[in-house]
């Protein structure tokens, strides 16, 4: 052993030695985090993300009018949403949502949810190496596999069926696949979460007796029924009413920040009995209640809605685009891979990362098809009307409602549409 006399000199190798040792250790922390998202961009390269919500379709309303030939979508970087960034994020499979505002309820919503599936559909045909479009889990899989992201069209709220189940199939037949049976407004049939809130009065405390048939209609068809947005009553009915496992689209965990667009404890238990999901939403204020939120934060919600409901029941439904600003470090579509490779710091096995990227989604609907092909075999498409006293409004005509229907207030509803009528038609005219 050499002497070392002099103290200083003990002192400053001593912390040469500190130093070293805290480098070594930032160094592994630093490739393990790197070794994270290597792992992580494997297993998205080999499973497919399936992200259940995303607002690019109401930003090209918004923004340009619809008019495709106004922004690049290569690159367009005044959205959180484009071409390059979904091949760096390695998004497999995108629900584009038709989404419409509760302002249009009772006025032109169908119209604009048609305008908005069309513009998803010519935003589709637009990029051919890019997109294809695909209604089917099987076609996920398959189009996934040509290296194409897959695109799927969901609708954003009840209001535009416009309380009809005939426009609800043919909105099936134009390629829905998913129906959120409100938006921040209720329907004549189901309550938002506004009621929860009290921002709103309950509306039929829940689902209506059309609203369970709107439901077990989706079942037949093979439409995912999405809770997202709606009240717990809502939840609650249609859990018992679905025949298919459902889906939140873009909902995060409300143990965790306490706003009425997540979803609650009890809830969370009951979707694993019913086999659905809950798709994480990255919008800063259901993440953390506040203005701002960290990638962090957002593995958090993922983690809790594991804990509750079980690894089978959980999911991503960022809502890009349908916000300012996403949470640090989840920025654009282009960061998934590092909410993923958090997920691997935090001990996820491969299977159940595989699960909430995509598998746990292809599930949900397999089943949803398969209970459609045995509904279909036995039910026929359903001829229920809603009550007209439940959709009194100035510009509805009575055509299409059974007058053999019971109608217990008809004498004066005939006095308050004639009303109505005449204030409708001076509206037009002025
Ligand atoms: C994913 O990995 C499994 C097992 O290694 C393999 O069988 C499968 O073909 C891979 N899928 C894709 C899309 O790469
Ligand atoms: C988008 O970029 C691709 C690849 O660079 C290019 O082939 C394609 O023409 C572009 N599409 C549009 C509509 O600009
Ligand atoms: C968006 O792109 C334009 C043109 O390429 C560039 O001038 C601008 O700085 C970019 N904006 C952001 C926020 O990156
Ligand atoms: C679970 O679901 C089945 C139907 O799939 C139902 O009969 C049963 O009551 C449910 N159990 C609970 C605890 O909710
Ligand atoms: C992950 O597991 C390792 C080994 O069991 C353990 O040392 C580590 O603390 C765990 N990490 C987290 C974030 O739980
Ligand atoms: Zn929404």
């Amino acid at each position: 052993m050499r002497n070392i006399k002099n103290p200083v000199e003990m002192i400053l190798k001593s912390l040469d030695v500190l130093l070293l040792l805290s480098l070594m250790q930032c160094f592994e922390k630093h490739t393990a985090m790197l070794s994270y998202r290597q792992k992580a961009e494997q297993l998205m390269k080999n499973t497919s993300l399936i992200d259940g919500h995303n607002d690019m379709p109401w930003q090209l309303r918004k923004r340009v009018h619809n008019d495709l030939s106004k922004i690049d979508l290569n690159t367009s970087n005044i959205t959180q949403t484009n071409i390059e960034k979904l091949r760096t994020g390695l998004v497999g499979a995108q629900f584009w949502v038709a989404y419409v505002p509760c302002s249009a309820q009772n006025k032109d919503a169908v119209r604009q949810t048609l305008e908005q599936i069309d513009v998803i559909k010519r935003m589709v045909q637009m990029f051919p190496e890019d997109f294809q479009l695909t209604t089917t889990a099987d076609g996920i899989t398959e189009v996934f596999s040509s290296g194409k992201i897959a695109s799927l069209i969901g609708m954003e709220g009840g209001h535009g069926i416009d309380s009809s189940l005939g426009t609800l199939r043919m909105f099936y037949e134009l390629g829905v696949r998913y129906l959120t049976l409100t938006h921040i407004c209720n329907t004549p049939w189901a309550d938002s979460s506004k009621v929860d809130s009290d921002i709103a009065k309950p509306g039929v405390n829940g689902l209506s007796d059309f609203g369970k048939k709107v439901v077990k209609e989706m079942n037949r068809l093979g439409m995912l029924v999405d809770l997202s947005h709606v009240s717990e009553d809502t939840m609650l009915a249609a859990l018992e009413v679905s025949a298919a496992p459902v889906i939140f689209s873009h909902s995060s965990a409300f143990a965790l920040c306490h706003n009425y667009r997540n979803v609650k404890d009890n809830v969370l238990r009951k979707l694993a009995n019913n086999s659905g999901i809950v798709m994480v939403n990255f919008y800063p204020n259901f993440i953390s209640c506040k203005g701002t939120a960290t990638l962090s934060q957002v593995a958090d919600h993922l983690d809790h809605i594991r804990n509750m409901a079980g690894a089978d029941h959980v999911g991503i439904g960022s809502d890009f685009d349908g916000f300012e600003r996403g949470p640090t470090g989840l920025e654009d579509v282009s960061k998934y891979p590092a909410l993923v490779a958090e997920l691997l710091r935090r001990n996820w096995t491969d299977n159940d990362i595989k699960k909430m990227l995509g598998l746990n989604f292809l599930r949900v609907f397999k089943e949803a098809e398969d209970v459609s092909r045995q509904l279909q075999k036995t039910n026929t498409p359903s001829n229920d009307v809603i009550h007209r006293d439940k959709v009194q409004n100035p510009c509805r005509t009575f055509l299409g409602y059974s007058s053999a229907a019971p109608c217990h207030h008809c004498p004066s509803i005939h006095i308050i549409s004639t009303v109505m009528f005449i204030v409708c038609l001076r509206s037009i005219r002025t």
